[in-house]
This record gives C-alpha cells, structure tokens and sequence, in this order.
C-alpha cells in the first residue's frame, strides 16, 4: 500500500453535516445528550454519511453504530470510530473527530484501491460522556457486560427520565441491552482517534500522538441534608445550611488532589430550591477523581468524603487501561510513516470507548491530533484542519496495516 498523503484529504463536507447539530447560541458550545433529538440528528447524520459510502449500518443491541466496510461476519474486524454525544457545551471535536476521521480514512482507503482482507468497522459508541445519566462509556460497557443491563435501564438523568425510558421514546428498545460476546469475538483490532485533551503533543510539537494508557478514574456522588429557611430572617445559629459542607467538599478536593498528585474536581452541583434569598433545603456535589493508580484515587475521595462528613456514593468506576503494546507500536509505524513525524506516546486521564474495548481483552489503540491550547470540553476546543489531515492519513495508514491480513 503507498503511503497515504496527508494532502489526500478533505474533511470539510463531514463536518458541514454536523457542525449545526447541538450547538448552543449562547455559547457555541455543544449539547449532544444521549437519546436526546440532537444526539438523534447526529446518530441521522452518520447513517446518512454510512449509507453515501455504501457501508451498511446497524444498530447492535446496545444502541452502538456500526457501520461496515466488507462483511461484518468475517472476523477479526479492524474496529474504528469514537462518539457523537457530549459534555454540556463541550467543543466540537471530543468524539465526532474520531468518527469523521474514520469516514474519512475510508475514502482515502478506497481512493487508493485498497481492499482490506479484514472488514473494517466505522462505529458510533452510545452514550460516552454519560452527561445524562452519569455514568460514561454506557455503549461500551454494555457491550463488553462492564455495566448490568438492569442498572443501565434504572439510570435517571436530572428530569428523572430513566435511560430505558429515554430509549424506548428514541424508538430503541431497552430490553435488548446487554453484553454481546459474539460480536466482541469479531472484532480484530480497535482504534479510536481523539483529539488530545491536553498540550502534551503542542508542547512536543508533534500533530499526531498514540496513547499509552489511562489513569483509573470515577465520578462520585456527595448528597448534604439540610433545612430550608428564610435568608433575611434565619439567625446563623439556626441555620442547617448544606452549601456549607458543599464548600468544605470542593475545597478538601482541591487539597487531596495537590496531596496525593492526582486530579479532583466538582464540576456539578444540584442545589434546592436554589433560591437567591432562601437558605438551601439539600445540596449534591459530583466529585471527578482520576490519578497514576488507584490508591491515590481512592485516597482522594476517602480523604474528601472525610471532609464532608458524608459518603461518596460511586457511580461510575473505570479501571486502569495500558493499551495493546504492539497495537501502540503499529499505530506509532503507521503515523510516523503518514505524517513525516515522530508521533509520542502519551498517558491519559480521559475515559474514552477504545479502553473499555481494551479492559474487555480486545487489541485496542488511540490516535491523539494535537489540540494547541488543550482545552477540551468546553467550546474552546480545537484541532487545526491541517493537523486534523494528518490524523486522518495516520489512520488510514494504521487500518491499511492492520486490515492487510
Ligand atoms: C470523558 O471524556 C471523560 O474522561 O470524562
Ligand atoms: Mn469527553
Ligand atoms: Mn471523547
């Protein structure tokens, strides 16, 4: 197979069809929750895509896109893609990047005359970012039976709306959720482009990268009972106030995690009534801890539990992944021949689709694209379209090897 050139490639239709979806006004920012109308107009749209490139398209039980180039029974499937969902007002890029740059790749595969002796998957994972229902990676972990199906069903998202109610009205039916271990035993190989979270390949001056790992991390749950009162009436000494504990909690998170050099954040809060001028009935925090192992993980969230003077109820947990070394090494050849550049391995502490694949046993890799400021999940999140290119080259190279035979 010749090299694929970076200059073969033209992302700009993939994205037209997208960049309107989910997109508010007010903050150009993205929001894309799972089974909502704008996670249905992306899911619309990239069947739509699927279908012009004459990939056929199904739904497996789990509510997973998978969108096949050769014959889905063949075995030993070179699997790529990544999610549409997203953060609230999250950028434009953590997730969709890895499906267009697979849509993408395929094209330039084809252009080349390649015909790959493996089939290769285009998928879609449900539900990622767990931004509705609070636990990530829902799709996946169905799939590989890292998350009950019965659990799954009782999610609730902030409206009280259960996941399975949420599907059956996006016309999937709940009751086919659960692992899947026969298609898990077709797939070959995965490899999920992102672009980078951080400014780790901006700092190495390098446009494309290949994670290593990613550290153990969790979302947990910290409910404050409180009184709800008067503000201008209830004397301090009266007062039961949650917002105080809550407080205590945020600042204790900050403090574990410089103490045990991990990462700890409460980035949500849900405070009722959540009243100007009354004191607050009941307060909860979500805690985000991730680290290098999970004792120091652990430890944060016992030494902020202890602080808050109340348990941290997990409710999700994702183990530690190192991905498949010689899925790495291919992926660094590959990259490295398509992009003229070295492309680093780099550890991570974001949760992605491709380590819940890699925890279920199966051979799993990243690409990283150079994100020059490293904000993610927030609207200022970017990748140059040039070094979106040499994503996309990379990866058609690392398919061209791994579905060669
Ligand atoms: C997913 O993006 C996560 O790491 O939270
Ligand atoms: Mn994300
Ligand atoms: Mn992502």
């Amino acid at each position: 197979v010749t090299p694929v050139q970076v200059t073969d490639v033209d992302l700009a239709p993939l994205w037209s069809g997208l960049a309107g979806i989910g997109r508010s006004p007010d903050t150009g920012g993205y929001r894309r929750f799972a089974w909502t109308p704008a996670d249905l107009d992306c899911r619309e749209w990239f069947r739509a895509e699927a279908a012009a490139r004459q990939l056929a398209v199904e739904t497996d039980r789990n509510g997973n896109l998978w969108a096949w180039w050769g014959d889905p029974q063949g075995g030993g499937a070179v699997v790529t893609g990544s999610h549409l969902d997203s953060v609230p007002d999250g950028g434009g890029y953590d997730g969709p990047l890895g499906v267009v740059s697979a849509l993408a790749a395929v094209d330039v595969l084809r252009r080349r005359g390649v015909t790959p002796a493996r089939p290769v998957a285009v998928t879609v994972f449900a539900d990622e970012e767990g931004a509705r229902f609070g636990v990530a990676c829902v799709g996946s972990r169905l799939l590989t039976g890292q998350l009950e199906p019965d659990r799954a069903r009782a999610l609730t998202d902030p409206d009280g709306v259960t996941l399975a109610e949420a599907m059956r009205r996006a016309g999937h039916d709940p009751q086919a959720l659960g692992p899947d271990p026969e298609r898990l035993s077709r797939i070959g190989a995965v490899v999920e482009l992102h672009i980078e979270q951080g400014r780790a390949l901006a700092d190495l001056d390098a446009p494309v990268g290949v994670a290593s790992g990613i550290w153990p991390h969790g979302r947990f749950r910290l409910d404050f009972a409180g009184t709800a009162n008067h503000a201008g009436t209830t004397r301090l000494a009266d007062r039961e106030d949650p917002m105080l504990p809550l407080a205590v909690t945020v600042l204790a998170a900050r403090a574990a995690a410089k103490r045990h050099e991990a990462l700890a954040t409460v980035g949500r809060v849900d405070v009722r009534p959540n009243a100007t001028n009354a004191v607050p009935g009941r307060a909860t925090a979500w805690l985000d801890v991730r680290g290098h192992n999970e004792r120091i993980v652990r430890a944060v969230v016992r030494d902020v539990a202890a602080a808050a003077g109340v348990p941290a109820a997990e409710e999700s947990w994702t183990p530690e992944v190192n991905f498949d070394g010689s899925i790495g090494g291919r992926l660094r050849g590959a990259a490295a021949e398509a992009t003229g550049a070295d492309a680093p391995a780099l550890p991570t502490g974001a949760g992605h689709d491709a380590g819940i694949l890699a925890a279920a046993g199966r051979p799993a890799g990243m690409l990283f694209v150079r994100n020059p400021t490293g904000v993610s999940h927030a609207p200022a999140e970017h990748a140059e379209p040039a070094d979106c290119r040499a994503g996309v080259a990379a990866l058609a190279e690392a398919l061209a090897r791994l579905a060669s035979g």
